[in-house]
């Protein structure tokens, strides 16, 4: 059987890019930039296991030895916990089996489910001898009405499993067994005995379970059908012929009134059936072949209830995630009516699955009871006869799959892997549904995208989780519109959208967040799901991200641009952050757009550096942000500068400034001034010898690493060691070039950021700079570029000596000057081909009439 993952691997990640629903997120959010709410206990981990009860306004948690009671509003209120600890006795059995004493044989909380309103569920671990008790509410202590856990929670802590507790009976899907080796499907009730699924590689064989839910179809039901249990799991295949474990993403569901078999199937499922879930891409024969996590939208009509999965591939090092949805009534389908298949015996020993093509025997095998049966005097499983129960038992796999709604994934991530997933389905202000869909990760990040159409918007990342942790658990809370994520190191409560967080109504509209609108009123972007005092009609919406229906407003008027004034030979960086990821700035200067034509400067993602600025720098300088929104791609001024020398502060910068007054300092600063270390003055070395042009046939041997002009000790002489001040270090070598800064003989413990450029096929470009704030203490900073072919150093001490400006070496600062001229010839030889992407230069093409 044909089963594209063969065909899978390298070069078609790229294609991945191009092809289905990827998507950036807009914005980045930090965890110190965001109001979370955060509940941990020192001493206490693995808080994995959460459970909402919406009633009372309370998170359940369940830790290693122990169980809390959160307040819902604010999880770092807390009102109740309990400790579970395992006795002596029998962490010492665990201990004699060869478990870990710190770690495994500890008591771990799995299972918690709400009994009744009083009372819940709780099931831990318990050194590898799983135990359930019964937690009151109303003093939250333990009943000590201990039960066996076996088969409701797993022995391994480290081991998979799922637990839904329908009507008071728990369905949990773990394994039986210390070793972790027989899993099982089951449900425990107080009034039965255990039902279970079958010791048999054909009904599980390997699982990883990662869901259950119920699906109540029996409410309702014109044909008396039964409601169902539904399991989300990863099993090693057995129906297909692979080298090596071939891993399958399953969707199986057993009906609740099932009662086992008479004789055969005696406490076993009779209604077990199992299919396979697919995600993948067709058009790329690339497959998602593990489920991590499910989260069922239920609809008042089970029929539109959807399923969406978050999936990877088997091969982790591809690094895409996937999130599919399915339609409850496809799965109707395929259950009600699929094929199965049969295991046949083909040359002696070797068995294969095959689809079986006789004829079935009825009532159909694996289906619930319904109104039809009881017509036939089958009132419950324990009445069916034995060719379904035999046929089920040796059939319990479909051969038909569970497509995905449109036969692709709704959502593609690159460079992530989704843990977990939570969707939420919101009316906008445009009256329509919206699938909201919440996916987190294993770095502690979460991700908010939206479903429009046929297309997917990423609205946001938010790093949840303040170390890089995996996510193990993620709840959505209707009523409070709080998410709730569960890891090793705590708990962390945030809210569903972070609307107050765009100040503009351009920003607001831009998010394309259905939580969001800008208020006229009250001028800000608000949650229309939160109580608002304000009527509908002053909201603006505008899901395409159509900025031009916001309030027109006065544009930042020339008189208003920041004034930057600064010294001869200085650098100066002008500001400009574009939150926004899929925004980009573009920088305008004296009105007209900065292009290759430009003197020298560098543009990073925080703003644009200039360095050495002289004469001809002066002028208005405005940063534009551009981005698509509403069909179009909308541009807004960001920020505006006038950039003067300090010699001309005091002058109208419209006039024409003559070469000759800028020697002419009228600057009479009393504080002190920097000046380069004495050596550098009195003995200023040459500027180095530039570095000769790459040329193209240069081959990786024959690079060396090179630092370039000006040095550090040549930067000396703009700098003003009392005011902010910008050092900068530029360098070319082989492709695993990197700098490094030292202040003080200390590496900076923030890296410094470094901006690479490919020169040619083996040598790149380096640009890295370091802002630097008011001098206490002499200071000697070093930077150093490093590569496996060797390193090159440049260093110089900023003094705080009282020097008067004027009697700053012109010879230094001329040499200085020379070399930065030379080397910005060298850089336009270059055509600069790393200031701007490739991009941007089409896009100035584009942009001329703007
Ligand atoms: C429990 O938390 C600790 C500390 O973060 C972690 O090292 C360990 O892997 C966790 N164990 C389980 C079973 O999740
Ligand atoms: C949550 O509760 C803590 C502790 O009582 C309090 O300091 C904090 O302000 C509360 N946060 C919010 C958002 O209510
Ligand atoms: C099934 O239920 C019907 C009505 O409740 C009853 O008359 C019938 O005897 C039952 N059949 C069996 C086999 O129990
Ligand atoms: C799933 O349901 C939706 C709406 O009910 C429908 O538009 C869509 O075609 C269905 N998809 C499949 C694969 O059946
Ligand atoms: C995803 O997980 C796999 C396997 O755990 C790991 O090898 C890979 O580095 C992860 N990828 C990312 C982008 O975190
Ligand atoms: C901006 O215009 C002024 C006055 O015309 C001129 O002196 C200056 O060099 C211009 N600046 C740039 C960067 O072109
Ligand atoms: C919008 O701008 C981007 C560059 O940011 C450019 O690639 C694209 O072609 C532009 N689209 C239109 C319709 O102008
Ligand atoms: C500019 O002029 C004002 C008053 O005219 C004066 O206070 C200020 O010091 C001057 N600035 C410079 C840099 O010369
Ligand atoms: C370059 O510097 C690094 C440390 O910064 C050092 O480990 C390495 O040995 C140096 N290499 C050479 C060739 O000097």
């Amino acid at each position: 059987m044909a089963f594209g993952v063969l065909g899978v691997f390298l070069g078609l990640l790229l294609e991945v890019s191009t092809h289905g629903p990827s998507s950036v997120p807009r914005m980045s959010w930090k965890h110190q930039e965001l109001d979370l709410i955060e509940f941990s206990e020192p001493g206490i981990f693995n808080y994995s296991t959460l459970l909402l009860n919406e009633d009372e306004a309370v998170l359940y948690v369940g830790a290693r030895e122990a169980v809390f009671e959160l307040s819902m509003r604010n999880v770092s209120v807390k009102k109740n916990k309990v400790i579970w600890k395992v006795p002596d006795t029998h962490m010492t059995m665990c201990i004699q089996k060869g478990k870990s004493k710190e770690t495994d044989c500890l008591n771990y909380i799995r299972v918690l489910q709400m009994l009744d309103d009083s009372s819940l569920y709780v099931c831990g671990t318990h050194a590898f001898q799983p135990v359930c008790d019964f937690l009151s509410l109303k003093d939250f202590k333990l009943q000590k009405k201990q039960e066996d856990g076996r088969g409701k929670c797993p022995f391994d802590p480290e081991q998979s499993f799922t637990t839904v507790m329908v009507d008071g009976e728990l369905y949990s899907g773990t394994a039986y067994n210390f070793l972790g080796s027989e899993p099982i499907i089951s449900r425990y009730s107080h009034s039965q005995s255990l039902l279970r699924t079958e010791y048999s590689t054909s009904w599980l064989n390997e699982p990883s379970f990662v869901y259950a839910d119920v699906i109540r179809e029996g409410k309702n039901s014109p044909d008396g059908d039964d409601d169902k249990i539904y399991y989300f799991f990863t099993e090693v295949s057995v129906e297909y012929e692979f080298f090596g474990k071939l891993l399958i993403p399953r969707i199986a569901r057993v009906c609740k009134g099932d009662l086992g078999g008479q004789r055969t199937l005696q406490k076993k499922w009779t209604t077990f059936l199992k299919a396979k879930l697919v995600c993948s891409m067709p058009e790329l024969n690339f497959v998602f072949n593990v489920v991590h996590d499910v989260f069922v939208l239920k609809m008042d009509d089970w029929k539109e209830s959807i399923i969406y999965g978050v999936f990877t591939s088997q091969w982790g090092n591809v690094g895409l995630s996937a999130v599919c949805a399915y339609n409850m009534s496809t799965v109707e389908d395929v259950f009600s009516k699929g094929k199965y298949m049969q295991k046949a015996t083909v040359e002696q020993s070797h068995t294969k699955w095959v689809r079986f093509n006789g004829i079935t025997p009825s009532p159909r095998p694996g289906a619930c009871i319904n109104n039809n049966n009881r017509m036939q005097n089958i009132n419950s499983s324990l009445h069916l006869p034995d060719k379904t129960l035999q046929f089920i038992k040796d059939h319990p796999l479909l051969e038909d799959p569970v497509l995905p709604i449109g036969n692709g994934p709704r959502l593609i991530a690159k460079d992530v892997n989704y843990t977990q997933i939570a969707v939420e389905r919101v009316q906008a202000l445009d009256t329509n549904l919206y699938d909201v869909i919440f996916t987190a990760t294993d770095k502690g990040f979460l991700y908010k995208s939206v479903i429009y159409g046929n297309e997917v918007h990423t609205v946001e990342e938010v790093q949840l989780l303040r170390n890089s942790e995996p996510i193990k658990t993620l709840l959505l809370s209707s009523q409070g519109r709080f998410l709730y994520a569960g890891s090793d190191t705590g708990v962390v409560q945030a809210p569903t959208a972070f609307c107050e967080k765009y100040s503009s109504c351009e920003d607001c509209l831009l998010a394309r967040d259905p939580y969001c609108a800008w208020d006229t009123d009250a001028m800000a972007c608000v949650n229309i799901f939160q109580e608002l005092n304000t009527a509908q009609w002053s909201l603006v919406q505008s899901l395409n991200g159509d900025a031009d229906s916001c309030p027109k407003v006065k544009m930042l008027s020339k008189e208003e641009y920041h004034r930057i004034s600064v010294k001869p030979g200085s650098s100066v960086e002008l500001p400009c952050l574009i939150r926004s990821n899929l925004g980009q700035a573009v920088w305008k200067v004296n009105g007209s757009m900065l292009t290759d034509a430009s003197r020298f400067y560098l543009m990073s993602e925080s703003g644009l550096l200039i360095y050495s600025v002289a004469n001809e720098d002066q002028g208005l300088y405005e940063c534009w942000s551009i981005e698509w929104g509403g069909g179009r791609n909308f541009t807004r001024l960001v920020a505006g500068y006038v950039l003067t020398l300090e010699s001309f502060a005091n002058t109208s910068y419209s006039g024409t400034f003559s070469s000759s007054a800028a020697h002419k300092s009228s600057t009479a600063t009393e504080a002190p001034l920097v000046s380069p270390s004495p050596a550098d003055i009195s003995s200023p070395s040459p500027p180095k010898s530039p570095p000769s042009l790459p040329s193209s046939s240069s081959s990786s041997s024959s690079l060396g690493v090179r630092l370039l002009p000006p040095l550090l000790s040549d930067q000396a002489v703009g700098i003003h060691a009392q005011e902010a001040f910008l050092l900068f270090c530029l360098a070319l070598g082989p492709s695993d070039l990197h700098i490094h800064w030292q202040v003080n003989g200390q590496r900076l413990e923030a890296p410094v950021k470094e901006y690479r450029h490919s020169v040619t096929q083996w040598e790149v470009f380096l640009s890295s700079w370091l802002r630097q704030e008011v001098l206490e203490k002499d200071s000697e900073f070093q930077c150093t570029a490093t590569s496996h072919v060797g390193n090159e150093t440049t260093k110089t001490v900023i003094s705080l000596s009282s020097r008067d400006e004027d009697s700053a070496p012109a010879n230094a600062l001329s040499q200085w000057k020379s070399a930065l001229s030379h080397h910005e010839k060298l850089l336009q030889s270059w055509k600069k081909a790393w200031v701007r992407s490739v991009a941007l230069l089409k896009f100035f093409s584009s942009f001329a009439t703007f």
